[in-house]
């Protein structure tokens, strides 16, 4: 780490997110520039293989969140594909609730043969451990990956990230830690052990339901070199105008996130009280909840909101909401689950829609 970036890494969070990732010549823009361009002029630059100046802007700013060297992709799903080819694992132990897509290219790697996959429960952390240690001896502990998603896609379960990043650290084994539900402002899981942070940018970093983009973070120089070799060969870089609206978008995740998450508060509390819903979590900005009646009451509510998008995806500054287990990936959740991401709009705007939705629907 350069001083100058250890001395950002000294500020809080929400100064890191609206100064990290600026140029900073005399007479520069105050914004990196969208850098349209796949080479450049008098050297062997090009953007597929060294970057560009849009995508290190955003990869500093994130960097100096996490506390590592970040690296950008075309999408988060690209950020996974990467990770997993550049630390080429012979067994990936991933929490058996979690983001559908990650778990379908282990389940696709794992049917050509590439990589055994063991599902476990994230929170039991004794049975983790048990599960790795396993592992570790049947394989070798540097050819095993716990890859961790905590908050848990969507039940929104929450690992002991510290214990099983220091765990899997002392028997050398290295941990990918999805944090996409925490965003680098609610969670630094480099500072914890984790040997890798990885992000789906489309969602809290950009904010705006309007790109894709993927992450990585690393405080390992050799697994950074591998991300970026991972990158070059692959070839799933960022756009450049995605690079640079989640660079804008970051600016202002820690007042979204922050301002989401008071609303998210609010709409639990009262859903906690409402006699149709028999269960609900809230972690963050995220809610899930189980409506009374299963999958069909679930559809109806969806069917009924009209403020709130009824819509998948998540992070941006509209709430949205979806029932999960219709997706293949997710059929083992409970049918009448919602997973909402709460927005910035008024509080009572949202609980309004929701409780005639709730009322109409069931
Ligand atoms: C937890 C999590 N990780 C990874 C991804 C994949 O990200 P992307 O859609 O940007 O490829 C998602 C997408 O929903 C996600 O929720």
């Amino acid at each position: 780490m350069t001083d100058e970036k250890a001395s950002k890494s000294q500020l809080s969070p929400q100064t890191i997110a609206v100064t990290s990732g600026r140029p900073l010549g005399a007479t520069d823009p105050l914004n990196t520039p969208i850098v349209m361009a796949s080479n450049f002029r008098a050297g062997p630059e090009y953007a597929r293989t060294h970057g560009t100046q849009t995508w290190m802007a955003l990869e500093e700013a994130v960097g100096t969140l996490e506390g590592g060297a970040c690296l950008s992709f075309s999408t988060g799903m690209a950020a996974a594909s990467a990770i997993l080819f550049a630390l080429h694992p012979s067994v990936v132990v991933v929490p058996d609730v979690s983001y559908l897509g990650v778990r379908a290219l282990l389940s696709d790697m794992q049917d050509h043969g590439h990589l055994k996959v063991v599902m476990v429960n994230i929170v039991d952390s004794a049975r983790v451990a048990q599960v790795v240690t396993d592992a570790a001896s049947e394989v070798g502990a540097d050819k095993v990956l716990l890859w961790i998603e905590t908050p848990s896609n969507p039940t929104l379960d929450e690992a002991e990230l510290d214990v099983l990043c220091q765990m899997a650290a002392s028997m050398r084994v290295r941990t990918v830690v999805d944090s996409t539900f925490a965003s680098p402002i609610a969670q630094q899981p480099l500072k914890l052990g984790a040997t890798i942070v990885m992000h789906s940018g489309t969602k809290f970093i950009g904010g705006h339901s309007d790109l894709m983009i993927g992450l990585t973070v690393t405080d390992d120089p050799a697994i950074h070199e591998s991300l970026i070799r991972a990158r070059t060969v692959q070839g799933a870089t960022p756009g450049a105008l995605e690079a640079f609206l989640a660079l804008r978008g970051l600016r202002t995740l820690p007042l979204r996130y922050s301002a989401s998450s008071v609303n998210a508060a609010v709409l639990a509390q009262h859903l906690s009280q409402h006699s149709a819903i028999e269960w609900v979590k809230n972690v963050g900005p995220m809610l899930s909840f189980i409506v009374s009646g299963g999958a069909v009451s679930a559809d109806a509510v969806c069917a009924a909101v009209q403020l709130i998008v009824h819509a998948t995806s998540l992070g941006g500054v509209e709430t949205t909401m979806e029932r999960r287990q219709k997706y293949l990936g997710d059929a083992h959740v409970n049918p009448g689950l919602i997973r909402m991401s709460v927005g910035i709009e008024d509080v009572q705007d949202i609980w309004s829609d929701l409780q005639s939705a709730l009322g109409s629907a069931l």
